[in-house]
Order: C-alpha cells, then structure tokens, then sequence
C-alpha cells in the first residue's frame, strides 16, 4: 500500500502544526543583557550591536520596569565602569556600577539579576585575570574574583556567572560566598565557554576588548567538543547550579551533549556575532524576521532550557 504514513497529515494547517510543535520560545526562558556605564548621562547606542544601547545608571529605573512590563523575568548585568587599573579594583568596589545596578532593579522590580563576574571590564589590560610575566596567572585571579563575587552578593544579586574560564573559579566562589553567609546565592558557570571570533561586537559594547594578545590560553579551542565536557563535568562538581555553553548557535554540538550528560539546568548564550549576523540580515532585507525565532528555537530544540539574547526585549515587544 502505497504511504500507510504520511507525515503531512500533521502540518495540514496552523492549528495542526502548533498541536504538534516540540519546542517553544516561552518569556520565562530567556535572559536579557544589560549594559550599565558609568560616567554618561543618556542612553548610547552601541554601534556594533544596532538596537542595545549602554545605560547610565540614572536611566537604569525606567529601562528594567519597562522590560518588566513586557515580560522580561531575568536580565544579565555587564557593567562599563568609567576607572580601570592593573587589579580591576572597580569591580569589587561598593559603590560600583554593577553594584548600583543590582540595588536599583532588586529595589523597583521582581526581575532576577545575574551579574557576570570576569575582570575584563575592569582591568587596563582587558585580559579577564591579572597579569604575571605577561601571562595570566589563574590562583591570583581567583582572590580578585572572591573579592568581586562577595560585592555583588552584598549588593543584594540572585546570580552570579563566572566567565573568566580561570580553573577552581566555581569552587573560588561558592566558597566564598558560603563563608560569607550567601548561600543561597546561585552560581551560573560559564562552564564551557569557547575562545571565539563572534564576541567581537560585544567587546565594543563593554569596551572590553585585551590590549594585547587573546584569551587563547583560557578560553576553549573551538575544535574540542569532548573538552568542553570535561570542563562542564568540573563546574558540576565545583558546586555550580547552572551550567553554560557559549556561544549558542556555532555549538548546538556541545549543547546536545551536555543535555544529555548532565541533569542541571542548561544555559546557552547566544553570543553578540549572533545577534548582528541576524539582525543585520533581517534589516536589509536577506533573511525573513522569523529567522530570530527559527534562531532561538534551534537552540531550546539541542537542548538548552534557558537562553540568553540579546533578542529577548525585541521579541517579547513583538508578541505583546
Ligand atoms: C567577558 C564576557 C564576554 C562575553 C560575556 N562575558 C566577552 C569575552 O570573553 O570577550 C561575550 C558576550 C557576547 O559576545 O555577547 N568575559
Ligand atoms: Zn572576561
């Protein structure tokens, strides 16, 4: 008998296809970064990241509830301080930019705040750790990121996300903020996070970008797949409470993988190359506007339950 099944049968029309939809894009999942500076009055467009603009602290208040209206449930704090120096002194200051930040939204919304914890912001060479005989020294650096993580913790934040890809950076922290009495706050690794060609725009944005050499000899080689296991399965046991894979879209490999490996909650961070990529494409015209979506849902469908984009305003605007 000529087709006993046809698969056609489900795609008949809309109703059909949404009864039948494995993956959705649901407001909850999805975690929108902010850019918190220092020493401007009004919001700046970023010019490599059309659409996210840098907030000056003043204007912090009016921006969260807006995404809080819109339905955003989570945002990821990166803060562009107007000071930096050889130790990054300013990222564990208290009175600091990201500090601010998180007492601002923790005092005018429900919003859940993650801080990203790295060094890069602050320090005058923009490498993500400090400094020795020109290579960057990992133990040094975890007393800098104790130092941060305390900070913020006092400052009142939900998360906080390690992404300097220093060795014990998890253990670091969650020790520390245990012997400070924060044990409830939540650690999001960046467990597996590539040395990549699409964070090019982002190091505009956070004017983050190393003055000399890479970030090679932290960050992952882009060919190892079974690598970035291992350096997940470490966070694991280093006590995180979410792990990451970034970027998204490149690595749908190692997001596949590691949802099937671990049962912890599973970020992805659909990085700043993406997002201009698809913008742009969009905005002249290559690609359709659904491609954002077709973009996203790529990413829950290898397995990530949480995403972070920096499409999550644009979107939850468009289905309100
Ligand atoms: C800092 C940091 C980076 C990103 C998030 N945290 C950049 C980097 O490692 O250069 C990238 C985000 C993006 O490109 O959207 N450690
Ligand atoms: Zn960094």
């Amino acid at each position: 008998m000529f087709p006993i099944i046809r698969m056609r049968r489900y795609r008949k029309d809309q109703n059909f296809r949404d009864l039948f939809s494995e993956t959705s894009i649901r407001p909850e999942k999805l975690v929108m970064p902010i850019f918190v500076e220092e020493g401007i009055s009004k919001p700046v467009e970023i010019s490599s990241m059309p659409g996210i603009l840098r907030y000056p602290l003043g204007d912090l208040k009016a921006y969260v509830k807006h995404l809080e209206d819109i339905g955003v449930k989570s945002v990821l704090l990166f803060g562009v301080p107007s000071h930096k120096d050889s130790m990054g002194s300013a990222a564990y200051d208290k009175n600091g930019v990201i500090q601010k930040a998180i007492s601002v939204i923790k005092d005018n919304t429900n919003i859940i705040t993650i801080a990203d914890l790295c060094l890069c912001e602050y320090t005058d060479t923009g490498q993500c750790g400090l400094l020795k005989d020109g290579y960057v020294d990992n133990d040094s650096t975890l007393e800098v990121y104790r130092k941060i993580a305390k900070s913020y913790a006092e400052a009142g934040v939900d998360i906080v996300a390690p992404s300097g890809m220093m060795d014990g950076q998890v253990s670091a922290i969650r020790d520390e903020l245990d012997n400070d009495g924060f044990e409830n706050v939540m650690i999001m690794a960046y467990s597996s996070k590539f040395s990549s060609n699409l964070y090019g725009p982002f190091r505009e944005a956070a004017e983050s970008a190393p003055k000399v050499g890479d970030r090679k000899s932290y960050q992952m080689d882009y060919r190892n797949q079974r690598e970035a296991l291992r350096e997940i399965d470490l966070d694991v046991y280093e006590g995180a409470d979410i792990i990451m894979v970034k970027p998204a879209i490149f690595y749908l490999d190692i997001i596949a993988k590691a949802r099937e490996r671990f049962d912890l909650p599973l970020a992805a961070y659909s990085v700043s190359g993406e997002y201009n990529m698809i913008y742009n494409a969009v905005k002249n015209g290559y690609l359709s506007e659904d491609a954002i979506r077709e973009s996203l849902v790529s990413i829950f469908r290898a397995g990530a339950d949480i995403v972070i984009t920096y499409f999550t305003e644009q979107i939850l605007t468009n289905s309100k």
